[in-house]
């Protein structure tokens, strides 16, 4: 199979093809699938598109500023990497790849509770502090230890996820049979190993299971489904007083991810959080919700004086983060367009996705007649509206 070159990719949609090359189906259709009907996660990227700009001539815009305070860190990049589950099945010890590529690139990566690699493997392999994101499990005993390894290997921010109470329903993993250690049928079975790139990186190494996971939760070792391992941990008593027991606990700052309406961002900054992503989870929890575009404007018009605002949920261009950043968005969070990247490249196509969202975004704010991305409004859309819903 012919993989094209690295230095003839323009665009995350280059990567997302070749990542469809080089995978094998099973985690391809795991990164690139939501729930349901796949109506959110299509609304996600369909409402960005929506936002027409206004084209702008005769300023000056040699010196521009990408670079933004992200809870008073420096980012050179308005830019995030989202937590994103078994990054290590897109490519072999790919939490780490990810991780020291935002290390080099300078913007935040954040490690999934599901992550593959470890939080101590993460951590023996890069420089900077990284951040860890929080599900909520039933077994508080193992939540709290793992605020503790969190907290131990420097993290200094954590990304407590709210939305998903229960998993939602993916019909493509439910077709593929996704589990962990994957349950491979022959068509499954032979389907990995003609993808030979993919296979000899997961072979190179021994990180195939959830690094955070072993030895903490009984019969991990077990290839039992990710869906039973969930139905059973995956807290669905998780309420706001849940957030302020863990704010409580948490030393360092807190963002709580997937907020879709004022109501739950107000509660969230009265729990404490120091910022609040807007999310739907890229489309793969609740079917038929709103693109999360569409609820920036009404999350940031009821905390965006109290706390930082964030969004993600459909980000696939250097346009889509000015567009998200005129609604008020301090910065947006990424989780497809780099998990293409690894899984066409590894650690390069990681490093590829945030240098094509960089040309982008200061390639429209120069068009846009604008120097500081950190000043954008919704002057720069054409007619000044955007979507509501
Ligand atoms: C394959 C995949 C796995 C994910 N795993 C997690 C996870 O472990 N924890 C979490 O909070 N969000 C997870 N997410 C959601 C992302 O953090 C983020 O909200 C979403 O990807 C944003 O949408 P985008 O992919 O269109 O950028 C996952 C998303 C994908 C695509």
């Amino acid at each position: 199979m012919s993989i094209a070159k690295i230095d003839t990719i323009g665009s995350i949609e280059d990567l997302r093809r070749v990542a469809e090359k080089r995978l094998p189906k099973i985690f391809y259709d795991y990164a690139d699938s939501g729930a349901g009907t796949e109506s959110t996660y299509k609304a996600n990227e369909a409402a960005f598109a929506q936002i027409k700009l206004r084209q702008k001539v005769g300023v000056n815009v040699e010196a521009r500023k990408l670079s933004t305070q992200i809870l008073g860190a420096e980012s050179k990049l308005p830019v995030v990497l989202s937590p994103v589950g078994l990054l290590g099945m897109q490519h072999g010890d790919g939490e780490i790849l990810a991780a020291q590529a935002a290390e080099e690139f300078g913007v935040p990566f954040t490690l999934s509770t599901m992550s593959i690699c470890s939080i101590e493997e993460v951590k023996a392999k890069v420089k900077n502090p990284f951040w860890f994101q929080l599900y909520v499990m039933r077994d508080r005993e193992f939540l709290a230890r793992l605020l503790d390894r969190a907290e131990k290997a420097g993290c200094p921010t954590l990304v407590l996820t709210m939305d998903l109470p229960v998993m939602g329903v993916r019909p493509k993993d439910v077709n593929n049979g996704l589990a962990v250690p994957p349950r491979f049928s022959v068509c499954t079975a032979a389907n990995l190993l003609r993808h030979y790139g993919w296979w000899r990186s997961i072979v190179e190494t021994s990180r195939r299971s959830f690094g955070n996971l072993k030895g903490e939760i009984k019969n991990i070792s077990d290839p039992r489904s990710l869906a039973a391992w969930t139905a059973e941990q995956f807290d669905p008593t998780v309420t706001w007083e849940t957030v302020k027991q863990i704010r409580d606990k948490w030393k360092g700052k807190l963002i709580v991810k997937g907020i879709m309406n004022a109501d739950d961002a107000a509660q969230a900054v009265n729990a404490g959080a120091d910022g609040i992503l807007v999310s739907n989870h890229g489309g793969r929890q609740l079917d038929g919700t709103i693109a999360s575009l569409a609820a920036l404007p009404e999350v940031v018009k009821a905390v965006g004086d109290k706390t930082e605002v964030y969004l993600d949920g459909g980000v696939r261009t250097g346009v889509d983060i000015l567009r998200a950043k005129a609604l008020g968005a301090k910065a947006v969070f990424v989780g497809r367009a780099y998990t293409y990247g690894l899984g066409a490249y590894g650690k390069d196509g990681v490093t590829k996705a945030l240098s094509i969202l960089q040309t982008e975004l200061d390639n429209a704010l120069a068009l846009c007649g604008k120097t500081d991305v950190n000043e954008l409004n919704t002057s720069v859309f054409y007619d000044g509206t955007y979507p509501t819903a």
